[in-house]
């Protein structure tokens, strides 16, 4: 289906409804209109009334500023809950990852999962994403278009051969089956069949450790704590959450984006040594996350003139923010050599990326073998018949064939 050409209808007074697939699929025209004329807007993501800011330094404020605070319950003065909804006991455990705590809680868990993500052992990961990457290409090389979908996160997890099917059964869950009709089924019934699965790894590493970063999150230990089993699993569900979507739609969106600008693809391909910053440009033109888990205001907050009642949720737009005139010099043109390029692709604050050193380097290995091994790759359908998925807080295409011969 070809991207509608009706005009849009900016209105500050009226909720953005960002699950819509007018917002979606026309998000670039929004942020512009909402940088320049409502730096604070009201929206909606289902039934579920939010505030949203754009422009780049409101978005650093809210992720940085005492006065927002990621635990829901904590903010409103309603229990410490960080979830919105009611959620079984069981999985309520799970659900209670760092990225939806604040400090200290927060940071204790993160000084630990930390020790796991050492340089040494990224490094030692390089190798492997390097042969995945090759493996992934020969598979596709006699086909005549194909998805991209880096299995990265299941290599960090250290998950055999014989297990891999169950694995990506369980990230499947995990990814799409916690959004939308779906969501409830998932709580009752597929996220237990997933917490059973990474319980029977768990204890096998915990066997049998192997070089893999699961291995590591195990015996992690700073000060005698350590990661009890409830929160190891949240852990390993937060980083199959946080890492494996978000890199597989870095790289497809980038695929598309290079396509789409031959002169930087040739640039780059003259040299390479500007791969490192392509692949930060091509986070801040087409990141894959758009905005941070909420934020709620633990005081009323004014922001431009408009008050953020206390206990009410905050979205930073980072999508918005990215092409924000105020931060970046010609925001709308892709840049592979842009320097400085303080995008906040990766987030702010406390909650910063932990995976970011892991993800441009998958990204930069899986983007370089591509277009190395096949010079004509190239889509395998017209751009205005690529289709943006509506979700919230994402920038993702359904899907991205290419053709590579
Ligand atoms: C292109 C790939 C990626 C992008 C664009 C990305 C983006 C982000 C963003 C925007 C945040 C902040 C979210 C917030 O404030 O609510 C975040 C947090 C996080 N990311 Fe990534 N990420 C990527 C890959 C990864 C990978 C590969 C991993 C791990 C293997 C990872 C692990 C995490 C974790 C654990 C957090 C939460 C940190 C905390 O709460 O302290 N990410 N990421």
């Amino acid at each position: 289906m070809a991207a509608t050409t009706a005009p849009l209808e900016f209105d500050a007074t009226r909720p953005i409804k960002m699950s819509s697939a007018d917002f979606s699929t026309h998000k670039y025209d929004w942020y512009r209109w909402m940088l320049e004329e409502a730096p604070v807007m009201p929206a909606k993501i289902s039934v579920m009334k939010l505030s949203v800011v754009s422009r780049y330094d409101d978005c650093r404020m809210v992720l940085t500023d005492d006065r927002f605070i990621r635990n829901r319950g904590k903010a409103t003065g309603k229990g410490t809950s960080p979830l919105p909804f009611f959620v079984p006991k069981g999985i309520a455990a799970i659900a209670r990852s760092m990225i939806l705590e604040d400090d200290p809680e927060h940071r204790r868990l993160r000084n630990l999962v930390n020790k796991a993500f050492t340089p040494r052992a990224i490094a030692s990961l390089s190798d492997r994403i390097e042969s995945l990457s090759g493996d992934l290409l020969d598979g596709v090389v006699k086909k005549s278009a194909i998805d991209l979908l880096p299995r990265v996160i299941a290599e960090m997890v250290g998950v055999s051969d014989d297990e891999m099917h169950e694995f990506q059964n369980s990230v499947r869950i995990l990814s799409t089956g916690l959004t939308g009709l779906s969501i409830a089924k998932t709580l009752v019934w597929d996220l237990r069949i997933a917490s059973k699965f990474m319980r029977k790894m768990i204890e096998a590493k915990r066997q049998n450790p192997g070089d893999d970063i699961l291995s590591a999150l195990i015996h992690a230990e700073e000060d005698g704590d350590r990661l009890k089993d409830q929160e190891l699993l949240a852990m390993v569900f937060l980083l199959i959450l946080a890492g494996f979507e978000t890199t597989t739609h870095l790289v497809s969106n980038s695929v598309r984006t290079l396509l789409e600008h031959p002169e930087q693809l040739e640039r780059l391909r003259a040299q390479p040594e500007l791969w490192d910053s392509a692949v930060e440009e091509l986070v801040r033109f087409r990141g894959p996350v758009h905005g941070t888990k909420l934020q709620y205001a633990t005081e009323d907050v004014e922001i431009h003139g408009v008050i953020i009642k206390k206990g009410s949720p905050v979205m930073p737009i980072l999508g918005a923010a990215n092409h924000d005139p105020r931060a970046f010099d010609k925001p709308e043109v892709f840049d592979i050599s842009r320097t400085p390029n303080h995008h906040l692709g990766f987030g702010f604050g406390n909650h910063f990326c932990l995976g970011r050193q892991l993800a441009l380097m998958e990204t930069k290995v899986a983007l370089k073998n591509l277009f190395d091994r096949y010079p004509n790759v190239r889509l395998a359908v017209p751009p205005d018949e690529l289709k943006i998925m509506a979700m919230p807080g994402w920038h993702r295409h359904v899907s991205m064939p290419v053709l590579l011969d």
